[in-house]
């Protein structure tokens, strides 16, 4: 019989991404989907070629909940710290594929990125793990990218910096910042096609309106657009934004590994592009590698993973959010041996921060446990 399951935060930027890849891939003639509301239970669902769905079920009725096999949510963390162990307590055993953060490092939840950790993925499944969490979007990233290295147990230590979208901080985020790109553009509209303008008399008008106090800026709290933003999340005692804790604790998690972990650490930054997130790694290896030994690794690990040759062509092509936005791909340049020393590396690493950042591994959950 197919398994009934039920969907929750569908309608957000990640749960409409899923949504979409999970017609892409033929998902639905698979599954039994019931489709669960927070706020519009009682009106119509989703009907597309592949679903045709009845009315929206109240996404807080434990009990309909319980009618289910596997609950998929990208509702975020707030429903899941309600919701979730109402369920458990009174004994639902289905599967919670959540996209949430707050279950994560539960003893008794797998952080899912099958590319990565399929075995303990299909560990956690045989020794009745029922919680799957889908990782930081910036770790599954950089795991999608570095696998190959990861692997074979290649990396002692990562110093990264990132380059995160507004997508990363939520859907009101990114509408902020088209309005900012849009009043910095208005501020200027007449003087940018006027020969007699200087370019400092621009910039200033610009600025100017970078610091008004009408600027948009109810969400992130400063400008975005034409700016950046090196702090992304809460800070921990020691210094750390949330978000740069995350990429040890989540990783070794995500590796299984308690002991002799990969040591990663650095400086978390959000900047304006839109959905993709982009990562600028030292890498300290374990031993010493030829370039070409590096990038044929780091090739043949998956097949989404793609090297790109470390010239300008290459880079400006296909190394960046524009390029890569809406794509599954996970290109990797600027390798290279650093001056530091012949066990460094570099390297550069995009990702759609919807897709293998937050749907994919959910969407790839679900058809491991519906197969
Ligand atoms: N915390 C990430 C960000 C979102 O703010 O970009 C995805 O995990």
């Amino acid at each position: 019989m197919m398994k009934r399951v039920g969907f929750i935060g569908w309608r957000g930027m990640v749960g409409s991404v899923l949504l979409k890849r999970m017609e892409e891939e033929n998902d639905f003639s698979k599954i039994n989907p019931v489709f669960f509301s927070t706020s519009q239970s009682g009106q119509d669902g989703p009907i597309n070629n592949h679903i045709s769905c009845n009315v929206l079920k109240n996404a807080y009725n434990i009990d309909l909940l319980q009618e289910m096999d596997i609950i998929i949510t990208c509702q975020g963390s707030i429903y899941t710290n309600k919701i979730y162990p109402e369920l458990r307590k009174n004994n639902w055993k289905g599967y919670w594929i959540d996209a949430s953060s707050c279950l994560r490092m539960k003893k008794n939840s797998t952080i899912i990125l099958d590319p990565i950790n399929y075995h303990i993925i299909q560990d956690s499944i045989n020794k009745g793990i029922k919680t799957f969490v889908g990782g930081n979007c910036t770790v599954s990233l950089m795991l999608m990218s570095l696998g190959g290295l990861f692997e074979k147990k290649l990396i002692e230590w990562i110093s990264v910096s990132t380059y995160q979208a507004a997508s990363g901080a939520g859907a009101s985020y990114i509408i902020e910042l088209l309005k900012q790109m849009g009043m910095l553009f208005n501020s200027v509209k007449k003087e940018l096609f006027d020969d007699c303008t200087t370019i400092l008399e621009l910039e200033n008008k610009v600025t100017k309106m970078s610091r008004s106090s009408s600027f948009p800026k109810k969400y992130f709290s400063v400008p975005l657009a034409g700016s950046l933003i090196p702090w992304i999340d809460k800070k921990m005692i020691n210094g750390q934004s949330r978000e740069e804790w995350k990429g040890q604790a989540e990783t070794n998690k995500i590796l299984g590994l308690l002991e002799n972990k990969v040591l990663i650490d650095g400086i978390c930054v959000r900047i304006s592009s839109l959905r993709c997130h982009s990562q600028s790694f030292t890498i300290k290896l374990k031993k010493e590698l030829s370039l070409d030994n590096i990038q044929e690794i780091i090739a043949n690990h998956n097949q989404w993973v793609n090297v790109i040759p470390n010239n300008i062509e290459e880079t400006l092509l296909k190394l960046t959010p524009s390029s890569v936005t809406n794509t599954l791909n996970i290109p990797i340049g600027r390798l290279r041996k650093l001056n530091i020393g012949s066990k460094y590396i570099s390297a550069f690493t995009v990702g759609d921060q919807l897709l293998w950042g937050a749907a994919e591994p959910l969407r790839r959950m679900l058809r491991i446990l519906i197969d």
